[in-house]
């Protein structure tokens, strides 16, 4: 079966998750845009939707969902996202779509995050999906050589600026074992805006989408 078709069975599963009344959160990336046009069928049933980057703001507003703005909001109920790897832990790996620290911001205010996936993002160890890192541009240089110094190849994203105006690199042949130590030590660098290593905030419930329907694994 191919992937799109498992991405959207897990986008539709995560309908059951939605607290009616409530605003949503909205990941970004292929996924999220089959949530979003399964959260278009029950959108009256919430107060409207906050945003992780301007590609699902846009999607948001042609299906006719409201847009709020995030600085408006301290928490969430629920949070809907993908990953681009996810562990038995349920720490992912985040920013394929370059829109990790919006994303970030609103799964560490969510008391829920759902992850839809399809199945070929369960790993057992995170690092083969190059790990992106949201960064200051004139740190680019000094943060690179810090990233070789930690085992991995940073390689500059070409062409892209992030919602924020920044870069991104990502960092290629890191082998994550201590998930939480490298986000830490990530995280730490002067010039890092965010790292795409989502491993103290895990997700809650993983909806996968898979040949025989959906499994469910909750935290
Ligand atoms: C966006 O920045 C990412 O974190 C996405 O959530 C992730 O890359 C998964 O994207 P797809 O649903 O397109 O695979």
């Amino acid at each position: 079966m191919k992937l799109d078709k498992l991405k959207k069975k897990a986008a539709w599963a995560a309908l059951d998750y939605i607290c009616p009344g409530t605003v949503i959160g909205i990941g970004t990336g292929s996924t999220v845009f089959y949530f979003i046009q399964a959260l278009k069928t029950v959108k009256h049933l919430i107060s409207g939707a906050v945003s992780s980057s301007h590609a699902s703001t846009l999607l948001l507003q042609k299906s006719g969902i409201k847009v709020l703005n995030l600085k408006k909001f301290h928490s969430l109920e629920v949070y809907v996202d993908s990953a681009d790897e996810i562990n038995r832990q349920m720490q992912m790996i985040k920013g394929g779509g370059a829109a990790l620290t919006r994303e970030k911001i609103i799964a560490a205010m969510s008391k829920k995050f759902i992850c839809i996936i399809d199945e070929s993002k369960k790993v057992n160890i995170l690092g083969n999906f190059p790990l992106p890192i949201e960064i200051i541009p004139i740190s680019l240089s000094y943060i690179s050589k810090e990233i070789l110094k930690i085992g991995g190849q940073p390689k500059l994203r070409k062409n892209v600026i992030t919602d924020n105006g920044n870069i991104i690199i990502d960092v290629y042949n890191l082998y994550i074992k201590d998930p939480i130590s490298i986000e830490k030590k990530i995280n730490s660098l002067p010039g890092v805006v965010s790292v795409g290593l989502f491993a103290s905030r895990v997700a809650d419930v993983l909806l996968i989408g898979t040949k025989n329907g959906i499994d469910v694994i909750k935290n």
